[in-house]
């Protein structure tokens, strides 16, 4: 379905299709789509530097927050998207719902979707409920991270944000080199960093004790490092992860000194990198293990500009899953042209 140029959002020439919708991980989309998401992004950024930061394209439309893990940024910035986009928005608490009575999700969803919705931002401790979800409804379902499976919007604001910044010096994603450091196993950002960044073409290191990153990582098409300080002088970003505490079963290191010692990101190691290197965190940040105030707060850091851009991307994802199309969100494909600026180039 072709969908007109949006100009009060700042879409428009030329054509680029998106027929999804759900958004549940990054491995399943294309380049194009990627593009597509980053580009209507571009386009939306703006709608947040306006007097009135509100612009009418999900009129009408609900959304419903579906958080079973605990979240700041995730939930809030879904929360400000859908409101930027002049749609309703309603946050789900599991804690004070019927869930924590033994209502399962397919009821807690078909009970939701009995009111009439039109998105579910869900969030969960299993890889793949979001999945799972998108087989029981009928409305789109995005996935606010599942497990240590994905995080789709993090790897697509991950990845906005280094368009960004490098676009602005004439460089490309395809020409990068991207770390992505610390507990990867447990990591659902780096599984959508790592998808989205080698579909356009970077190169991806990841970097991080064989316990939290096994040599395994390699059959995707990625290089695995056990020695941070050998890799730092070769990339241009550096992806640091929060150690997932909460998901480990065993010691995975001796301990946090140790940890610190091998894998800290501190003023001593940015001496090791590019001067341009860019850092990146998706938060929350474990400050003087995985990362050191000084470089997380340093001229270096792009922490605080990710967080910005996730508004922008989840604006985006919303509006291409749910506004895009018009009101056929609820058949078995959202298919929508979408009108953006620079929609075929990657
Ligand atoms: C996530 O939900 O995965 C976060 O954005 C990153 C983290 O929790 O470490």
């Amino acid at each position: 379905m072709t969908v007109a140029p949006r100009t009060d959002i700042g879409l428009t020439s030329d054509s680029i299709v998106w027929t999804r919708r759900h958004l549940l991980a990054l491995q399943d989309l294309t380049p194009q789509e990627i593009v597509a998401v980053l580009d209507t992004a571009r386009a939306l950024k703006e709608v947040s530097t306006r007097s009135i930061k509100k612009v009418p394209a999900l009129r009408g439309k609900v959304v419903v927050n579906l958080f079973f893990e605990d979240s700041t940024r995730t939930r809030t910035s879904f929360r400000l998207s859908a409101q930027r986009m002049s749609a309703d928005i309603v946050d789900f608490s599991v804690s004070t719902s019927s869930v924590s009575k033994g209502e399962t999700l397919r009821d807690t969803a078909r009970n939701l979707e009995a009111m009439g919705i039109d998105a579910i931002v869900i969030r969960h401790r299993s890889s793949g409920a979001a999945e799972t979800l998108s087989r029981l409804v009928q409305c789109s379902v995005i996935n606010a991270g599942d497990g240590s499976h994905e995080h789709p919007t993090q790897g697509l604001l991950d990845l906005f944000t280094i368009r960004e910044i490098f676009q602005a010096q004439g460089r490309k994603i395809a020409d990068l080199h991207v770390a992505i450091v610390g507990d990867v196993a447990h990591s659902r950002v780096a599984r959508s960093n790592l998808w989205a960044l080698t579909k356009l073409g970077a190169r991806v290191t990841l970097v991080g004790p064989t316990t939290l990153c096994p040599n395994q990582f390699a059959d995707l098409g990625v290089a695995v490092s056990h020695d941070l300080d050998s890799v730092l002088p070769h990339v241009d970003v550096i992806n640091l992860l929060r150690v997932q505490f909460e998901r480990l079963t065993s010691a995975a290191f001796p301990s946090l000194r140790e940890y610190n010692r091998f894998f800290g990101m501190d003023e001593a190691r940015l001496q090791k990198c590019r001067p341009d290197v860019l850092i990146l965190h998706p938060g929350p940040m474990n400050r003087g293990l995985e990362i050191s105030t000084p470089v997380a707060d340093g001229p270096r850091s792009a922490i605080l500009h990710q967080v910005t851009n996730g508004l922008a991307v989840r604006m985006a994802v919303l509006y291409l899953c749910i506004g895009a199309s018009g009101d056929n969100a609820r058949g078995p494909q959202n298919t929508a042209t979408v009108h953006s600026e620079e929609s075929t180039r990657l």
